[in-house]
């Protein structure tokens, strides 16, 4: 399965995965994002001598996603997936908004060759860490031969980046991908898979050109008992331009909340519908994003209206 001959390009961003605690018995009290991908990359013997460059895109705790990280982040995965001696990609993240940062990817770049994320659960300095089998894991994914498209690999299941859902806040395998399920497993390093390499749908880098503080205003509001229209009014009065609600069921909305997103979309807001079930797809909804979660909704409610916006331009 395994070439070594190409290179892999290593991108760190942060997240527990890069985390230390004051004690290896401590999986909560640590600070993520405190060692360089390159300390990651030295803990691990069996990847020494291999061709991997390391690039430190970002250093952050990943509930502090940005914007100007994420098109830092797309682009340099861009540039690097360009080179004709890279195999592929591997990206360190925290767990907390891989969802995310994995469905950007997966919607903006082209990638014929694999973009590996992979992350951890418990920091760099546990005792029992799963971090660093994550990372190996990763780069034997991405030196596969065939492999492409933006990948997950967590707990040794592969994931398409665009199916991909954190489901627990504190397992080693807090990932899932609902209905669809992982794309295989890994084993001794060896990939074992069931479906097909995720298609590309790259919507091409040139939909993040614009200033990350200028990126629309898009938020997500939960649909539940006792909804408030309060909450929308005030969002429509302060300028937001996207919102996607997190619906009860298939995509049911309160009735105050209903009335509210009538008055938003009245007054030139987009809303979008998915649902705050765990699994399935809103059916039956013209305003709905498959089987989206709303936060990966919401990433895909951003890139239409920077799409918009671009085609005005
Ligand atoms: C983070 O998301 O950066 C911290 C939590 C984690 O990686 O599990």
């Amino acid at each position: 399965m395994q070439s070594d001959t190409s290179k892999l390009v290593i991108l760190g961003t942060g997240g527990t995965i890069a985390g230390t605690a004051a004690s290896a018995q401590d999986h909560i009290g640590y600070r993520a994002a405190q060692l360089g991908v390159d300390e990651l990359l030295a803990a691990l013997p069996p990847l020494r001598g291999q061709p991997i460059e390391t690039e430190q895109v970002a250093q952050l705790d990943s509930k502090d996603m940005d914007t100007a990280a994420w098109q830092r982040l797309a682009r340099r995965c861009d540039w690097h997936l360009g080179r004709a001696d890279v195999a592929g990609l591997v990206v360190t993240h925290g767990t907390d908004t891989l969802e995310e940062t994995a469905y950007l990817l997966h919607r903006v770049l082209q990638a014929d060759k694999p973009v590996v994320l992979t992350a951890a659960m418990r920091p760099a300095s546990a005792l029992l860490s799963d971090g660093a089998q994550n990372l190996l894991d990763a780069c034997s994914v991405a030196r596969c031969a065939g492999a492409r498209g933006v990948l997950a690999v967590i707990g040794a299941r592969l994931f398409a980046g665009a199916e991909l859902r954190k489901q627990h806040c504190y397992r080693l395998d807090a990932f899932a991908s609902g209905e669809a399920g992982p794309l295989g497993v890994i084993e001794q390093g060896a990939l074992r898979r069931w479906r097909d390499w995720p298609d590309a749908a790259a919507l091409g880098l040139e939909v993040l050109a614009a200033e990350p503080a200028a990126w629309p205003w898009v938020e997500i509001v939960t649909s539940h008992a006792g909804s408030d229209a309060r909450l929308i009014d005030a969002l429509r009065d302060a300028g937001v331009q996207g919102i996607v609600v997190a619906g009860v069921g298939n995509g049911h909305v309160h009735q105050l909340l209903d009335a509210a997103l009538q008055r938003a979309r009245a007054a030139g807001v987009q809303v979008v519908v998915t649902t705050r079930c765990a699994e399935g797809v809103v059916v039956g909804a013209a305003d709905a994003y498959g089987a989206l979660s709303p936060v990966q909704a919401r990433v895909e409610l951003l890139l239409s209206l920077l799409r918009t916006r671009c085609a005005r331009a």
